[in-house]
C-alpha cells in the first residue's frame, strides 16, 4: 500500500493533531468546474460519468489539480443504491433526479430487496480506479445516502418541495417506512462495506432530508437507522481506522444525538455556530464544516472573512475539517473556491501551534 502523502484529513476526523485545519468541499467535482462540463459532454450524461470507472476517476481528480484540498472524494450519486434495488433512476434534463418506479404502493414496498451488489460494481471499480491515480496524494471519501434521505426519492418518485407522498406514509402506514429503510439499511451497509474494501479511506453518510422531519420522527426514522449502519460496517483497513462522518442537513439541534450514534465525526451546514457545536458535543466527535455555500458568491476578501470568523469560532485543537455546509453551487466562481482553500490552509495555522 502507498503511504499517504496528507494525512491531516484523516488525522483531523480522529481530533488527532495537525499541523493546519484541512479542507475539502461537498460536491467539490461539478458543473462549477468547466472542465467537468467538458469531461460530461464527452461522457454523454451525468451517469455515463457514474458508470465509467476511467471518466469517475477523471473527474475525481479536476478539483485536486486546481485547488490543494485535502480530500478526494468519490464521484458518483446517493441514486445509485435504488437504482440498483430496480427503481430506474433517470436525470431529466434541468429537472433533477427521477425514478421510473416509486415506492408508494404496499405491493411496491413489499416487493423492495437490497440491492445486488454486482450492479454496483462499477462504483467499487471506480473507488480502486481513483485510489491508483491518487496514488497516495489524499485521502479519498467513500459515501451513500442515508436510508431517510434515499427513501424520500424512492417513495416521491424523485425529488419533492414537500415530501408528501412519504409523509403520508410515515404518519398512516409507518410499518411500510420502517420496511424500506430496513432494507435500505442493509443495503447501505454492504454498500459502504464494499467501497471501503475496494480502498475508501473514509466514508460519509448523506442525510440531506433528516432535517425535514418533525423532532420526534427524526431518531425513529433516520437517526436509527444511520446508527445500524455505522454498528456494521468495517472500521479499519491498511491497518488505519476508517473514520465515519454523519452529515444532517438542518440537523443542529440534534446534534448531541448524532454525535452519539458511533461516527468519528458530525457535519454542520451554515445554520449552526461552529463553536457552540463544539461546547455541546464536548469534543467527542470530529466536527465538518460550516460555511455557507452561497458565502462563496461573496468577494475574495469576504470569502477570506468568514473562514477566519469559523476558524476562530472553532477554536485552538484538532478536530474540524473544513467544508462548506452543503454542495457547492453550479453557479460558483472556481476563483472563489480557489480563495476559501488557501484562506483556511494560511488562516488556521495560528490555531495549530
Ligand atoms: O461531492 C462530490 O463531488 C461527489 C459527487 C456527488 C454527487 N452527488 C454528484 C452529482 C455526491 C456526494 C452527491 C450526493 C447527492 N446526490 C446528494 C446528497 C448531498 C446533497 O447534495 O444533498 C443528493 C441529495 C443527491 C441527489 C442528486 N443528484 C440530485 C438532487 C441531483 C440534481 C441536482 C443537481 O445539482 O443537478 C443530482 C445530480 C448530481 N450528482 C450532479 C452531480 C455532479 C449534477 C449532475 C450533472 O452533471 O448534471
Amino acid at each position: 500500500m502507498t503511504q499517504l502523502k496528507n494525512d491531516t484529513f484523516l488525522r483531523a476526523l480522529l481530533k488527532q493533531p495537525v499541523d493546519y485545519t484541512p479542507i475539502w468541499m461537498m460536491r467539490q467535482a461539478g458543473r462549477y468546474l468547466p472542465e467537468y462540463r467538458a469531461t460530461r459532454a464527452r461522457a454523454g450524461s451525468f451517469m455515463g460519468l457514474c458508470t465509467s470507472p476511467d471518466y469517475a476517476t477523471e473527474v475525481t481528480l479536476q478539483p485536486l489539480e486546481r485547488f490543494p484540498l485535502d480530500a478526494a472524494i468519490l464521484f458518483s450519486d446517493i441514486l445509485t443504491v435504488p437504482d440498483a434495488m430496480g427503481l430506474g433512476l433517470y436525470f431529466a434534463e434541468g429537472e433533477g433526479p427521477k425514478f421510473e418506479r416509486n415506492l408508494r404502493e404496499e405491493s411496491a414496498v413489499l416487493a423492495l430487496q437490497p440491492a445486488p451488489l454486482e450492479k454496483l460494481q462499477y462504483v467499487f471499480d471506480a473507488v480502486s480506479s481513483i485510489r491508483k491515480a491518487l496514488n497516495g496524494r489524499v485521502p479519498l471519501i467513500g459515501f451513500s445516502g442515508s436510508p431517510f434521505t434515499l427513501a424520500c426519492y424512492m417513495v416521491e418518485g424523485g425529488g419533492s418541495d414537500d415530501f408528501r407522498h412519504i409523509k403520508g406514509m410515515l404518519y398512516s402506514r409507518p410499518d411500510l417506512l420502517h420496511r424500506i429503510l430496513d432494507v435500505t439499511a442493509t443495503s447501505v451497509t454492504a454498500y459502504l462495506k464494499a467501497q471501503i474494501d475496494a480502498g475508501a479511506q473514509a466514508v460519509q453518510i448523506f442525510d440531506t432530508w433528516g432535517g425535514a422531519l418533525s423532532h420526534a420522527a427524526y431518531k425513529e426514522f433516520s437517526l436509527a437507522y444511520m446508527q445500524r449502519i455505522i454498528a456494521g460496517l468495517k472500521r479499519e483497513a491498511d491497518g488505519r481506522r476508517v473514520p465515519v462522518i454523519v452529515f444532517t442537513k438542518n440537523g443542529g439541534q440534534w446534534l448531541e444525538d448524532i454525535a452519539a450514534i458511533g461516527a468519528d465525526c458530525v457535519g454542520l451546514d451554515w445554520t449552526t455556530d461552529i463553536g457552540q457545536a463544539r461546547a455541546r458535543i464536548g469534543d467527542k466527535v470530529a466536527l465538518q464544516g460550516n460555511f455557507d455555500p452561497n458565502a462563496l458568491f461573496g468577494s475574495p476578501a469576504a470569502i477570506e472573512q468568514e473562514a477566519g470568523r469559523i476558524l476562530a469560532a472553532y477554536g485552538h485543537g484538532s478536530g474540524h475539517v473544513f467544508n462548506l455546509g452543503h454542495g457547492i453551487s453550479q453557479h460558483a466562481n472556481p476563483e472563489h473556491a480557489a480563495a476559501l482553500v488557501a484562506a483556511v490552509h494560511q488562516l488556521s495555522r495560528q490555531y495549530h501551534v
